[in-house]
């Protein structure tokens, strides 16, 4: 067996939601969109980086028509709080005029990136534009926006793993843990 190098003082991490708890909801979660597609081809748009890993679960329990296609959106850099500007870094390529889009998050918390998002995707008049996100953390928000397909309303704590970063360290865990940064003297 390998043994792993850890990370921090504190690894491996506390789980809040563990993988089988994820792969259950997002069951779920494919069975609302799926209903509500009714038939009709989906563009999924995953939000990079922190969406892909819910994105490649969501996707393939879809049993609807899809095409992909990611934005780059940054609002935290290497630290636990967003800046409270978004950077696009990468636009979607895909053609959005008429189509039925979901937008794939991996959190929402502030609001703010999905915000920006949203107003910068309508102006492209897709035929519908609803989001998924897998966790919501409604005590952060500071723009009043909801998701339309929710998986977990989790508290205040910063979460790393499943596709979620700190530093860019932990997206391949497979549970969703919390993370505790070192303080710094
Ligand atoms: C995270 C997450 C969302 C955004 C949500 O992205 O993926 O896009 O923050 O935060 P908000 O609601 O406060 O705007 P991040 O900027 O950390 O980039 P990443 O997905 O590449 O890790």
């Amino acid at each position: 067996m390998t043994e792993l190098k850890p990370l921090t003082p504190t690894f491996p991490l506390p789980v809040l939601l563990s993988r089988d708890q994820i792969h259950n909801r997002v069951q779920e979660l494919a069975a609302a969109i799926t209903k509500d597609a009714a038939g009709e081809p989906l563009l999924v748009l995953g939000v990079l980086k922190g969406s892909i890993i819910f994105l490649a679960d969501l996707a393939r329990a879809l049993p609807v028509e899809c095409s992909f296609d990611f934005l780059a959106a940054a609002s935290y850099g290497r630290s636990i709080h967003s800046s409270g500007s978004v950077h696009l870094k990468k636009d979607t390529d895909a053609e959005i005029a008429d189509k039925h889009v979901i937008l794939v998050e991996d959190i929402l918390d502030t609001g703010i990136t999905l915000n920006y998002l949203c107003k910068h995707l309508h102006l492209r008049h897709p035929r519908t534009l609803r989001v998924a996100t897998l966790l919501d953390k409604p005590s952060r928000r500071r723009e009043p926006i909801a998701a339309d397909y929710v998986g977990f309303t989790i508290p205040d704590h910063f979460v790393v793993g499943y596709g979620m970063d700190y530093a860019e360290r932990f997206r391949n865990l497979p549970d969703i843990c919390i993370y505790t940064p070192e303080p710094t003297s």
